[in-house]
């Protein structure tokens, strides 16, 4: 074993798209012909160590099986849970037996598909000799206004030190599976992994990642992706 610890991946697929809209969950839903999901996978499979790609689905998904990427012999597929956060730590629970303690898991969501290789492998050289764990993230670009009531603007909040957490995000795996457990038992809703890691006082890294990594929620967010997938196939 490398002195950074072997790497697993796990994939929440389990959502229902609810801001998306849409007729299929939006990790379904086709870019460029291709599903959502199946985008996301292939960014995790390049990284060849990985040993394994864990998706944790809804039940009675049906499209799953359908996905190329299923049949791969380093993914596999877990039951999702009704939060996020259960659905990583079922995917989690799946690999017991399988992984250590002190080895890698990658979580990233399933509807970031545009994730590139040099954004992951800045993640796991940036986070790999760190005893927390990190995200990549980017800094807030854009003036922040706190709305009131009726509309309109109560404060603007200075943006200075503040980033827009992405996916993925790269814990231990027994830490980062003790911090979950926490939560779930004491209901702290979470919508990321660092938000568990730092609820047990601990303070992930953050890792500068691209802006373009972005996570498909409104139907707007499907013709950027799209505009992104295509770009990067003509460079
Ligand atoms: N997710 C999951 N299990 C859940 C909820 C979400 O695995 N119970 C996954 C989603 O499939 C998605 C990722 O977590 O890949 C990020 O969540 P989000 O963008 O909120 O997706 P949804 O929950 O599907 O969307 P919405 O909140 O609009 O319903
Ligand atoms: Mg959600």
């Amino acid at each position: 074993m490398s002195a950074e610890g072997r790497r697993w991946a796990v994939v929440p697929a389990a959502g229902r798209g609810e801001r998306f809209g849409g007729r299929v969950p939006k990790q379904y839903e086709r870019i460029l012909g291709r599903p959502v999901l199946s985008w996301t996978l292939a960014a995790l499979l390049a990284e060849r160590s990985i040993r394994r790609v864990v998706v944790a689905l809804a039940e009675g998904d049906r499209r799953f099986g359908r996905l190329g990427e299923a049949g791969e012999a380093r993914v596999q597929a877990c039951p999702g849970g009704a939060e996020r956060s259960i659905s990583v730590a079922n995917a989690l629970e799946s690999l017991a037996g399988a992984a250590r303690d002190e080895d890698w898991v990658l979580v990233h969501d399933a509807a970031r598909p545009c994730l590139r290789t040099t954004d992951l492998r800045a993640l796991i050289d940036g986070v790999g000799r760190d005893s927390v764990g990190g995200l990549l993230a980017v800094p807030v670009g854009e003036t922040l206004k706190r709305a009131g009531s009726n509309g309109r603007v109560d404060r603007t909040v200075p943006r200075d030190g503040l980033w827009r957490a992405m996916t993925p995000q790269m814990f231990r795996y027994g830490l980062l599976k003790r911090a979950l457990a926490l939560c779930i038992d004491r209901e702290r809703n979470v919508t990321d992994e660092a938000a568990a890691i730092e609820a047990m006082g601990l303070r992930p890294r953050l890792v500068r990642g691209r802006g373009d990594n972005i996570k498909i929620t409104h139907p707007e967010d499907r013709g950027l992706a799209a505009a992104i997938l295509a770009a990067r196939a003509r460079e």
